[in-house]
């Protein structure tokens, strides 16, 4: 069972730890709001790895695509995205197709009646009482926690899926990145004990916030959190790290860490989050991968970014075969009709119908 906030104020829940959040999150120990990295262990990302792969592959035959549009007709998503979204927007709407749920949207607060005064609470209570799903990127930091904390006192506790809070989480973009990575090295050796750039703006980028935390589980992996001194990791993050025991170097150099990098994960300046009249530059040219950085690179070192891009990621990289930006993003369609179908316990199916295939064809149903 979800446990029920109601013994809980808003600021008394907000204040809890990740940790004491969990009963509320999770059910049964298994994630029902996805709002958070550290709600994710290392089972729960093998698990979402396999998943993965198998739904690509039966994607691939028409009788396996209608196999998975037949799995949740009776499911519907709403994609509440209240700030701009390209490829996250996309993958979750066509996540949901693969698995034959069904999508309405509300992309813009002027034509929602929040603009009559409703207020956040209702308009997500408005949501549940039609949907199966909340999916919600938001520019408020907390929102998609709030959300939670609104439904899990209703008789409708739907799962909210975090797709971005403000400059804190991006969850299911840390779950596609790890699969990213963990694909990457899977013919070379691993992604444990392998040294990952993390580059750009760290302190607001959300992405690398929710990844930072994932590297945890892989021992013996080096980080090094490459950034202008004003757009350093925060604290919070580095205490996570320090806790876990992760090998993490902060360092205001880009270029002399190079060399050692098996991944680079590039990010932008995320300057909507600018305040007042300090207004960020566009990009950092001293924190810019060019294509005249790739001969310094390693063979197998992986190239990351969570795109949109701007200058810190030179487009003449794109056909280097160590670009993965264009994978990672298509991975992020596979990867969140993984998390879909794990959430409503639809993966079970899923993997006995692949393990079904596995037999017919005569081979192992390990991918
Ligand atoms: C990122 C985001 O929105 O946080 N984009 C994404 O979801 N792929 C990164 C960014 O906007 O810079």
């Amino acid at each position: 069972m979800l446990s029920e906030t109601k013994n809980l104020t808003w600021p008394e829940f907000q204040a809890l730890s990740p940790e004491e959040k969990k009963p509320y999150f999770n059910e049964n120990g298994k994630i029902f709001h996805c709002l958070h990295s550290q709600q994710f262990d290392r089972e729960f990302i093998d698990h979402i790895y396999k998943l993965t792969n198998v739904i690509r592959s039966i994607s691939k035959s028409k009788k396996g695509a209608l196999f998975l549009q037949g799995l949740m007709p009776h499911y519907k998503a709403m994609l509440y995205f209240m700030q701009p979204s390209t490829r996250t927007y996309l993958s979750f709407r066509t996540a949901c197709q693969i698995l034959g749920i069904q999508t309405s949207d509300v992309r813009d607060a002027s034509i929602s009646s929040e603009v009559k005064g409703e207020t956040f609470e209702d308009t997500i209570r408005t949501f549940s009482s039609y949907f199966n799903f909340i999916i919600m990127r938001h520019p408020k930091e907390g929102y998609a926690e709030q959300a939670a904390y609104c439904l899990n006192n209703s008789e409708r506790p739907i799962p909210i899926l975090n797709a971005g809070s403000g400059k804190d989480q991006h969850p299911t973009q840390a779950i596609l990145d790890i699969y990213t990575l963990i694909r990457s090295f899977e013919h070379h050796g691993g992604l444990e004990g392998k040294t990952i750039i993390l580059a750009g703006d760290l302190l607001r980028g959300r992405t690398v916030r929710s990844l930072s935390k994932l590297i945890s589980f892989f021992p013996g992996t080096k980080l090094i959190l490459s950034s202008p001194e004003k757009f350093k990791m925060s604290e919070d993050v580095i205490s996570f790290l320090k806790e876990k025991k992760v090998h993490y170097t902060v360092s205001h150099e880009f270029v002399k860490h190079l060399p050692d990098a098996d991944a680079i994960y590039m990010t932008r300046v995320q300057d909507e989050h600018d305040t007042g009249n300090d207004k960020s530059e566009k990009s950092f040219p001293e924190f810019s991968l060019r294509a005249e950085h790739l001969p310094i690179l390693k063979e197998h070192c992986a190239i990351m970014h969570p795109l949109p891009r701007r200058e810190e990621l030179d487009s003449a990289i794109d056909n280097d075969p160590r670009a993965k930006y264009w994978r990672q993003e298509r991975n992020g369609m596979w990867a969140r009709a993984a998390l879909m179908s794990h959430i409503t316990g639809y993966d079970q199916k899923i993997m006995c119908y692949w393990a079904d295939i596995c037999k017919q064809a005569n081979h192992t149903a390990d991918i």
